[in-house]
């Protein structure tokens, strides 16, 4: 007799596994495979040394050996709060005071991902709505359904989310009586994952006026995921919208370890306002009551002898050699394809890709098997879109990752990529690029 059922939870029930998983096993199983799909860093430029420098130098010291190897505390160690908020307000061009932040408004996580979590947790019922940008962080749509919050979807163009369109939605959602489901805009809004898109200058301070302008029952904030902001290979690092927030009443302000140092340390950190604090750190309590606390050692350690900026300075070049190639590549061999374009992100880790419109990449469609045959892997772009109002999904796009491959795979997976496109040109008759 088959045992009977677990009673799983609602949530359980709304928790699935992550659309990309396939895709990340597939890269793993199959030799030769190009990945374009991971959302892994650079292996070579990973901080070994300076890690292993920093974890050398609090073991030699015994008082620094037991503070790091004892337990933190939930909110995280106060030096490297202390220096996290310094980092982001020298980046802003302002002192913590001129935007209402203190270290003790800063919250250190198990990568930006727990705050993403807890952040729900802190703020969401099932039915309640958050704004994000179409498309968006596919991991984070996986969160919001896992708390049951419906996404409305919001257009972008070359400068990131369309403000117009927000406001639209959101004056349309008030005229509905819908507003008080509504809790959260959520942008990544530097070189975003998965478009390598940033948010305009002067969409910035508009944002913060449209939360505040919305915010009539209850307050609507907005979640900035900047994980991305150090990695920016070309033009001026933007302020941060957080920076126009001054009261600290609107804007959680999300970053992470990961990308600019080393995902295996898992160190995330966030800049609430002030009274979310408690609500977060009271859940936190609840998941682990603290991050890892030699990781939070160690990277304290490498912001306050240098070695974070000059590694970041480092990443950036390698990274910007990384890009060039894709685009080259993408110049060459997707140049001639009518109806093909594709950003230029000043950062970050991706570019993305559109086809022609009834080119279908989508996980279920003819782009990715002919893909895996040429051996590529890119991610469909689909995942990171929810189904609009009329209950269609753009099927035509690709999100393709330079962080991994070095710069003459990236030109061969590109190259493979237009291999495969071309199976489909032929297949649905579309007049062949010369080869
Ligand atoms: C936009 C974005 N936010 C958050 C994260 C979470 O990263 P971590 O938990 O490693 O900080 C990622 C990871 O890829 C990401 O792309």
């Amino acid at each position: 007799m088959p045992p009977a059922p677990l009673p799983l939870s609602d949530r359980s029930g709304r928790t699935t596994d992550s659309p990309i998983t396939f895709f990340i096993q597939k890269a793993f199983e199959t030799p030769g495979l190009i990945s374009l799909a991971a959302g892994l860093v650079d292996e070579g430029s990973l901080p070994a040394g300076e890690v292993g420098a920093a974890v050398a130098a609090i073991m030699a010291d015994p008082q620094a050996a037991r503070a790091a190897l004892q337990y933190g505390s939930t909110q995280g160690l106060p030096s490297l709060r202390t220096r996290v908020l310094n980092h982001v307000c020298a980046a802003d061009g302002v002192s913590p005071g001129d935007i209402g932040l203190s270290a003790d408004d800063v919250v250190l996580t198990t990568g930006s991902q727990q705050l993403l979590y807890l952040l729900g947790e802190a703020l969401f019922n099932p039915g309640d709505i958050v704004l994000a940008e179409a498309p968006s962080y596919f991991v984070y749509h996986g969160v919001l359904q896992s708390h049951g919050v419906c996404v409305v979807p919001v257009p972008m163009d070359a400068g990131g989310m369309d403000l117009d369109a927000l406001d639209a939605k959101l004056a349309d959602l008030q005229s509905r009586g819908e507003l008080p489901r509504v809790k959260l805009i959520y942008t990544v809004d530097y070189f975003q994952n998965p478009t390598g898109l940033t948010l305009a200058a002067d969409r910035r301070p508009r944002l913060v006026e449209i939360a505040r302008k919305y915010s009539t029952a209850h307050r609507i904030l907005v979640l900035e995921d900047a994980a991305y902001r150090e990695l920016r290979y070309t033009g001026p690092d933007l302020p941060s919208v957080k920076k126009f927030d001054v009261a600290n009443e609107f804007v959680a302000y999300t970053s992470t370890f990961s990308k600019p140092l080393s995902p295996g340390l898992k160190l995330g950190y966030a800049l609430l306002p002030s009274d979310l604090v408690a609500p977060v750190l009271h859940l936190k309590g609840n998941h682990d009551f603290g991050s890892a606390n030699l990781a939070q050692h160690v990277v304290d350690r490498l912001l306050a002898t240098g070695a974070f900026d000059r590694h970041v300075g480092h990443l950036r070049d390698v990274y910007r050699a990384k890009r060039d190639a894709m685009l080259a590549a993408l110049d060459e061999e997707f140049g001639d394809v009518p109806g093909a374009s594709w950003t230029v992100p000043g950062g970050g880790l991706y570019v993305w890709l559109t086809l022609p419109p009834d080119v279908d990449a989508g996980p279920n469609g003819p782009l990715v098997p002919a893909a895996l045959e040429a051996g590529v892997l890119y991610v469909p772009g689909e995942f990171g879109h929810v189904a609009d109002e009329t209950g269609g999904i753009a099927r035509n796009e690709c999100r393709l990752s330079f962080g991994v491959a070095e710069p003459d795979r990236l030109r061969e997976g590109i190259r493979r990529l237009r291999k495969a496109y071309r199976k489909l040109e032929r297949t649905a008759g579309r007049a062949p690029a010369a080869v």
